[in-house]
């Protein structure tokens, strides 16, 4: 009903503006005054945590493109070797776990069969598994032998958007507690990422007040066959998610693609007023990547794209090669997926509703996926 909708049209639409709330209360209570870490409902003890010296996430769909975040979070700031796999390729190559190693499974749901069966086989090899997940009680919670919820509350839209911020946020804390309690990293950068993480809500709730720009492009983009999204680093699993969404929402042909890649064969694909989606890290920090990625920008609109380009404010590198340009807040590297999803989510939502689509629920999904 219109109530249950909070007024929006759809769910999702309801679920988008939900962020801000949602990503602030997977944070609440797990940071202290200090800026460390408590999170004590993770029952997998520090000394076993200590021990770790692999991390292996399983996740499917978008669960899986915040675990490609994930790892990179983990890897950065824990220096622990962490892989992140599709659920459902997992257990059928009999992957190499043991006690020490930590896999961490993320499903909205908790009832993804591909998840599930990957983490039964994480167990039966005697791995500890951690849930990521945002359903009290479900099976992959009750299974695994710790869980740290999302607290995005229930998400309707099968199209997931609250949901995969939430999982982000949970995985950085993860990260970030790996690296508290084996004392890796835990200087002035973590820090200032903690510090950040806790105000990034506010963040959140910016982006989403700048979206009507979007929401045209999208409108205007309507009738286009197809839209690519490019991005590097953490940019990369955000195209990735970009495209997913396009794909369920809008039934468009859309790809992902790691910028890096393109004159390795995508590059084939541009032609003239096609519309690519470009995702551009910092320049500070990684900034040889946002150099490259602004050369890649150059490459694709000298051979006729229409660049829409999500970049920092203040980010001046990439206006001449902008066709449009979609501004989100400057954060720390490993924390703008965060902002930089939203546009996305908002650009899908839109242009399903403008090609006549059924938003909640596209057609051939279902919310969760419980069989093979
Ligand atoms: C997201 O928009 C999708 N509907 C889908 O990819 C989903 O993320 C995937 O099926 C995993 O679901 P889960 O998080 O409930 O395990």
């Amino acid at each position: 009903s219109a109530a249950e909708k909070g007024g929006y049209d759809y769910f999702m639409l309801k679920e988008i503006a939900e962020q801000p709330k949602a990503v602030a209360d997977t944070l609440l209570g797990r940071i202290d005054a200090g800026g460390a870490l408590t999170l004590d409902e993770l029952r997998i003890p520090d000394s076993v945590l200590r021990e770790v010296d692999k991390v292996v996430v399983v996740a499917c769909g978008t669960a899986f493109h915040a675990g490609m975040i994930a790892k990179l979070a983990v890897e950065h700031w824990t220096r622990i070797p962490c892989e992140t796999e599709l659920a459902s390729e997992f257990r059928y190559r009999d992957p190499i776990l043991d006690a020490r190693t930590l896999v961490i499974a993320i499903s909205q749901s908790g009832e993804t069969m591909d998840t599930l069966m990957a983490l039964r086989h994480a167990r039966e090899q005697g791995a500890k598994v951690l849930a990521v997940c945002n359903t009290n009680g479900s099976t992959i919670a009750r299974e695994a032998d710790a869980v740290l919820y999302t607290h995005a509350g229930p998400e309707v839209a099968v199209a997931s958007t609250k949901a995969f911020l939430t999982q982000l946020v949970a995985c950085y804390l993860v990260a970030l507690y790996l690296a508290q309690v084996r004392g890796a990293k835990w200087g002035d950068e973590v820090r200032g990422v903690v510090r950040e993480l806790s105000e990034i809500s506010g963040e959140v709730e910016r982006v989403l007040e700048t979206m009507e720009p979007v929401r045209e492009l999208a409108r205007s983009l309507a009738e286009k066959r197809t839209v690519l999204f490019l991005g590097r680093h953490v940019g990369y699993p955000v195209a990735l998610e970009g495209a997913l969404k396009l794909k369920e929402l809008a039934y468009m042909h859309a790809e992902g693609f790691a910028a890096g890649e393109l004159k390795h064969g995508p590059i084939a694909l541009i032609e003239n007023d096609l519309p690519v989606v470009v995702v551009v890290p910092s320049p500070r920090g990684r900034s040889v990547l946002h150099d490259k990625i602004v050369s890649n920008i150059q490459e694709i609109r000298a051979r006729g794209a229409r660049t829409i380009v999500i970049a920092e404010e203040g980010d001046e590198a990439v206006v001449p090669y902008a066709d449009h340009l979609i501004r989100i807040p400057a954060t720390p590297t490993l924390l703008q997926p965060l902002v930089s999803t939203v546009p996305l989510q908002v650009f899908a939502c839109e242009l399903a509703t403008a090609r006549g689509n059924e938003v909640d629920q596209p057609r051939n999904l279902a919310k969760s996926v419980t069989v093979e």
